[in-house]
C-alpha cells in the first residue's frame, strides 16, 4: 500500500480528501479507501478533526460486513473508527483496544456526525466528521496523532461478516477481521488541508445511533 495520498473529490459535496486506496486483490478482496480533509492550518498547527472518507467492501453482493481504521496505526492503544451497514444506513462505533480481541467501548470525547452515506451490493461508504478523534484518552492511557507533522500513521482492516446486533452501536459484537488489514503511513500533500474545511463540516447533520 502507497503512503503517498491520491486526490480525490466527491462528487455529492465537493469535499476534497487526501485517500490511501487498498486495490482489490490479494490483500483485500473487493478494495478499501480512507481518505482525510483536513482544517485548513492543519499542516502547521495540529488539528483534532477531519472529515473522513471511508469506503468498504461486502462479500457477494450481500451488503454486509464491516471495516474500520485505528487513528493511532496499531490496533492496540489507538482511538478505532468501526463502521457496518444495516438497511439503507451505515453505523458506526468508537472503540479502544488494549489487545487483540474484541475492543472496548471508547469512553473519550470523540464525536462523529455523518455528511453522506451509501450501502449497495459492492459494498458501503460513509463520509463523517470526527471532532476530538486526533487525541484520544481510555482512562487515562493517552495517544495523538500530529497532522503537522505531515503524516498520520494509519491501520485498516475489513471483514466479511456482518456485526452481531448491528443496529445499536454500543453493543455489537465482531468477530476477528478477516479479508485484510495493513498499518502504513499517510503521507499528506497540500491537498489535504483545504480552506472550506469549515464549510464541509457544517455539512455533518447527520446521526446515526
Ligand atoms: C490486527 C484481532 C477488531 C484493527 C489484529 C490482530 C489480531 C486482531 C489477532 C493481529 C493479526 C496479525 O498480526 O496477524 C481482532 C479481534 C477483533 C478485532 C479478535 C474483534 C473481535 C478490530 C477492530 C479494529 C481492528 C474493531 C479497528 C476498527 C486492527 C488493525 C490491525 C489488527 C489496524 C493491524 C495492526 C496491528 O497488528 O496492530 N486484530 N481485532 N481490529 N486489528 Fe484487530
Amino acid at each position: 500500500q502507497s503512503s503517498t495520498p491520491v486526490t480525490y473529490t466527491d462528487a455529492g459535496t465537493g469535499i476534497i480528501f487526501n485517500t490511501w486506496p487498498v486495490a482489490a486483490g490479494s490483500q483485500t478482496a473487493g478494495g478499501f479507501t480512507f481518505g482525510v480533509a483536513l482544517p485548513s492550518n492543519a499542516l502547521t498547527v495540529d488539528a483534532n478533526e477531519f472529515i473522513g472518507i471511508l469506503q468498504c467492501s461486502s462479500k457477494d453482493a450481500t451488503s454486509t460486513g464491516w471495516c474500520g481504521v485505528s487513528l493511532g496505526g496499531p490496533m492496540t492503544n489507538s482511538l478505532l473508527v468501526t463502521a457496518w451497514p444495516a438497511g439503507s444506513d451505515v453505523y458506526t462505533s468508537f472503540r479502544y483496544a488494549t489487545g487483540y480481541s474484541m475492543p472496548d467501548l471508547y469512553t473519550g470525547n470523540a464525536t462523529l456526525t455523518q455528511i453522506s452515506s451509501t450501502v449497495n451490493s459492492a459494498g458501503f461508504s460513509v463520509i463523517f466528521r470526527c471532532q476530538n478523534c486526533l487525541s484520544w484518552n481510555q482512562g487515562g492511557q493517552a495517544g495523538a496523532a500530529s497532522t503537522s507533522a505531515g503524516y498520520m500513521v494509519l491501520g485498516w482492516v475489513q471483514a466479511f461478516p456482518s456485526p452481531g446486533n448491528p443496529t445499536c452501536p454500543n453493543q455489537i459484537t465482531l468477530n476477528q477481521h478477516d479479508n485484510g488489514m495493513g498499518i502504513f503511513g499517510a503521507q499528506f500533500d497540500s491537498a489535504a488541508a483545504n480552506p472550506s474545511y469549515t464549510a464541509w463540516a457544517a455539512k455533518a447533520t447527520k446521526t446515526v445511533t
